[in-house]
């Protein structure tokens, strides 16, 4: 897999591509369509380019990921197959708090790029530190309810974000001027989990170590959706205060140490207008122990929801579209608290509306009973009224020897009735059916042979005289 600006060294004995960064400047063509107009940002895993759709003429962002320079060819090749894989889950995603993602691809360099909707605005990274005063209480909380709907629909699909942070979460403005947040990098760190388990095993964590739970620290394969609770909790806790609980921006020894050990400060230290009740809901998030966190999104989402605004309402209405009916877990998530957390971080693609399930309209579900009655009494019926009479009258034809094998019958087949559960329509045998004789006199293949001395005489009516057989006397 030779390309444009690739050398390659031998290097622990593996074939290394060494790629020179990817041409991402103003006026490059990206996949034969997209023309790039100028860079936005570099992150952690890539570069992101505005660029301009040439054949629909839409604007869009383009991300292209870098972290896997220096990866062997072979590998290179895996995680572009999973990379494809993990974007069409992700682009599955339908709440409107999830960017969009409209196409993924390779270039070709090797780089795989990811193309999303152009967001105007700004991220809540740089709204909490560039306001010129700290943002309101029920500014911070609709965010969260915002990002929690993102949330709810990607972890019914089995996704988790693994990567929340200040950053991701893009303010843009929607309908009305209303802010619309739009959670960004959904599924990013688990396109390059390929790459991760190549760099886990040097020491390194795919993810912002500052707002990773204790458990993605520990074990980054077996995290669920609460991991994610973790992380929004961070983000909102650094919303309000304006400072990491931890005070680390950067990531760094210390931080692990703090975040698997440390008590979280109050928030209340920071900033006295926070509601204790919202402090308890955020510190709930932030248990150490998943099991002690809310259970869902929608759980969290019904904590936050008191200390939000109205304009909220709509948002909180779409998160309980999200909820399994009652007493069933959310695909792809934890039941309740104290639950196993579910095993499968994996995205098994998005879940069905039906699989979601509606639950069933009482006027269906009396109509589905009323047919299952009458096909039961049905049966019933027939069995009294046909099948059983011409059971009694097949018993009468039989020897009377056989009298009790129709009893068994008439038994054996009561009891299969009430196996279905409809005794009372049961008809009670009456004795005669049960016991008389056979009421018929016609031959049977079972009748006596004929005795020859009943009677012991032959009558001569000419001479009247009767005449004893021999054999007889
Ligand atoms: N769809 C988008 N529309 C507009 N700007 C975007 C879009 N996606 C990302 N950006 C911006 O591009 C910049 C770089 O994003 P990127 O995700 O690479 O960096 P990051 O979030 O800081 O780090 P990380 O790589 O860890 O996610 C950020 O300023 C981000 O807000
Ligand atoms: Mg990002």
């Amino acid at each position: 897999m030779q390309g444009p600006g690739k050398t390659q060294r031998m290097a622990h004995a593996a074939l290394v591509t060494v790629r020179a960064p990817p041409n991402v400047k103003p006026g490059t063509m990206i996949g034969e369509k997209y023309r790039v107009e100028r860079e936005i940002g570099r992150g952690g895993f890539g570069v992101v380019v505005r660029a301009m759709h040439l054949t629909l003429d839409q604007r869009v962002a383009i991300k292209v990921l870098t972290e896997g320079e220096g990866t062997t060819d072979l590998e290179w090749a895996e995680d572009a197959a999973r990379f494809r894989r993990e974007a069409k889950a992700t682009a599955a995603l339908r709440s409107e708090h999830v960017v969009r993602v409209l196409d993924v691809d390779v270039l070709e360099s090797g780089y795989p790029y990811i193309v999303m909707e152009y967001l105007e605005g700004k991220t809540l990274h740089d709204l909490t530190y560039t306001a010129p005063a700290p943002l309101p209480v029920e500014d911070v909380v609709d965010y969260g309810i915002q990002v929690l709907a993102a949330l709810a629909d990607a972890h019914a699909a089995g996704i988790v974000h693994r990567d929340l942070k200040p950053a991701n979460v893009f303010l843009s403005t929607g309908i009305g001027g209303a802010p619309l947040v739009k959670v960004l990098d959904f599924g990013v760190s688990k396109m390059l989990a390929a790459s991760s388990q190549r760099l886990t095993r040097t020491g390194a964590v795919v993810g912002t170590l500052a707002y990773m739970a204790p458990e993605q620290m520990l074990d980054a394969k077996r995290v669920d959706g609460r991991a994610d609770l973790w992380s929004l909790a961070l983000v909102l806790y650094e919303a309000l205060a304006r400072a990491h609980p931890f005070g680390a921006h950067t990531a760094g020894p210390k931080v692990v140490t703090s975040i698997l050990t440390e008590p979280i400060p109050p928030i209340r230290s920071y900033r006295a207008d926070v509601p204790p009740a919202l402090e308890a809901a955020l510190l709930r998030m932030l248990e150490k122990p998943a099991d002690l966190r809310f259970g869902s999104a929608i759980e969290a989402a019904a904590a936050l929801a008191p200390f939000s605004s109205p304009r909220s309402r709509p948002v909180l209405d779409e998160i309980r579209r999200a909820a399994p009916p009652s007493g069933h877990a959310a695909p792809g998530f934890v039941s309740a608290r104290g639950a196993p957390p579910s095993t499968s971080t994996s995205a098994p693609g998005r879940a069905t509306s039906a699989a979601r399930g509606k639950p069933m309209s009482p006027l269906v579900g009396f109509l589905l009973a009323f047919v299952i009655a009458v096909l039961v009494l049905g049966l019933v019926a027939a069995f009294v009224f046909y099948v059983q009479p011409r059971l009694s009258a097949s018993a009468a034809v039989a020897a009377p020897s056989e009298s009790t094998t129709s009893e068994a019958v008439a038994s054996a087949s009561a009891s299969a009735l009430s196996a279905v559960s409809v005794t009372p329509a049961t008809r009670p045998l009456d004795s005669s059916e049960r016991s008389s004789p056979p009421a018929l006199s016609a031959p049977s293949r079972h009748a006596a042979p004929a005795n020859p001395c009943d009677p012991p005489f032959v009558f001569d009516p000419e001479t009247n005289v009767k005449r004893y057989k021999t054999e007889c006397l």
